[in-house]
């Protein structure tokens, strides 16, 4: 069956989400319970809190979900959930939710990678091309994956210390903005210059890999030594300095991977994905090539259900269920 129907569950992290899915392209309904005003004063996710939070909301959110379907559990043919990687205590809590429905309704149970996620949420925009390339970029992940075919991931470059959204949230944190910071340096960049000299990490000539804390520090460092000597540094050009040294090695590299592997469609996926710069950046790069952008709308972009519900469709075709003994791994492979 190609239309099957899909109510996923992702609770990897800080959002308690659940989606019905048709045919891995149809959204029948996509619900997102955020936590962030919740974790906010600590200036971060605490995993503790976010555990207890999915276990408050799951229940009320796929019923919303169900609902705004306009399907009951009769029509359901699977039921998908994040298997991992995140915070184990939080994906814990979807995974049993998950293997609950799938159980008393003696439905296939489909697990899905987050990541995974995160690139198929491309799905629920248009179809794939092959050779496909994406560029995943979150507070947890920063990957180029290379996807020579369907549901096909290999991992050819990603961060060796912070992820993209991370170092965007603790540059944030340095210029004393709320959490999570990204959209706040994405504001103030668009105001500055990108006057300040920063690093940028290339690493080896041939490496698809990533570095952000030396970026990081070097922004620290900035700050603190201008401060000593009494200097003042308009922070709308800090943020500016910063994000262009991000975008430029983003859009660099996933520019170099494309024409090495010769692909014919690019994803850009994950929270970072938001960020005004780096869809600008990415757009203006690949406009006159014959290469396929797709960056999918913001709601898709950061953590929700839909997405793992794209992404179980692929799994649904290759016949990859999971038994009742599924875990959560917060470590999981791609
Ligand atoms: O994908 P996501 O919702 O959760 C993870 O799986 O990590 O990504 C959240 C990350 C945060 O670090 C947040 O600061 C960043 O995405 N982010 C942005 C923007 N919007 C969200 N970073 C830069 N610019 C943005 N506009
Ligand atoms: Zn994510």
């Amino acid at each position: 069956k190609e239309n099957e129907i899909i109510l996923a569950v992702e609770t990897s992290c800080d959002e308690t989400a659940a989606a019905v899915v048709q045919g891995g392209a149809h959204i029948l309904s996509n619900v997102v319970a955020s936590q962030i005003e919740s974790h906010k004063r600590f200036g971060g996710v605490v995993p503790e809190l976010a555990s207890r939070h999915h276990t408050e909301n799951i229940t009320w959110t796929i019923e919303e979900a169900m609902e705004k379907a306009e399907v009951t559990f009769d029509d359901l043919d699977a039921v998908a959930v994040t298997e991992g990687p995140g915070l184990v205590g939080a994906l814990l809590v979807g995974v049993n939710a998950a293997k609950a429905v799938a159980y008393a309704r003696r439905l296939p149970l489909l697990p899905v990678h987050h990541i995974s996620g995160h690139i198929q949420a491309a799905r629920l925009e248009r179809p794939w091309r092959y050779p496909a390339l994406a560029l995943v970029v979150s507070g947890g992940h920063t990957e180029l994956v290379l996807l020579r075919d369907e549901g096909e991931y290999e991992v050819i470059g990603q961060t060796r210390d912070d992820a993209a959204g991370e170092a965007y949230d603790k540059v944030a944190r340095t210029l004393e903005l709320p959490y999570p910071g990204g959209p706040h340096i994405d504001k103030l960049a668009a105001e500055g210059t990108p006057n300040i000299e920063l690093p940028i990490a290339w690493l080896e000539p041939d490496s698809y890999d990533f570095s952000f804390s030396g970026l990081k520090s070097a922004v620290i460092n900035t700050l603190h030594n201008a401060k000593q000597r009494g200097e003042t540094i308009r922070s709308e050009d800090l943020a500016a300095s910063f994000q262009q040294s991000v975008i430029t090695v983003l859009t660099e590299k996933t520019k170099r991977a494309a024409d090495h592997y010769k692909v014919e469609q690019i994803v850009l996926a994950g929270g970072v994905a938001a960020n005004k710069g780096l869809r600008t950046a990415m757009s203006n790069t690949f406009a006159s090539s014959s290469v396929e952008l797709t960056i999918p709308p913001f709601s898709l972009c950061t953590d929700n259900a839909a997405m793992i519900g794209a992404a179980a469709h692929v799994q649904w075709k290759k016949n990859i269920t999971a038994g009742w003994d599924l875990n959560g791994v917060p470590g999981l492979a791609l």
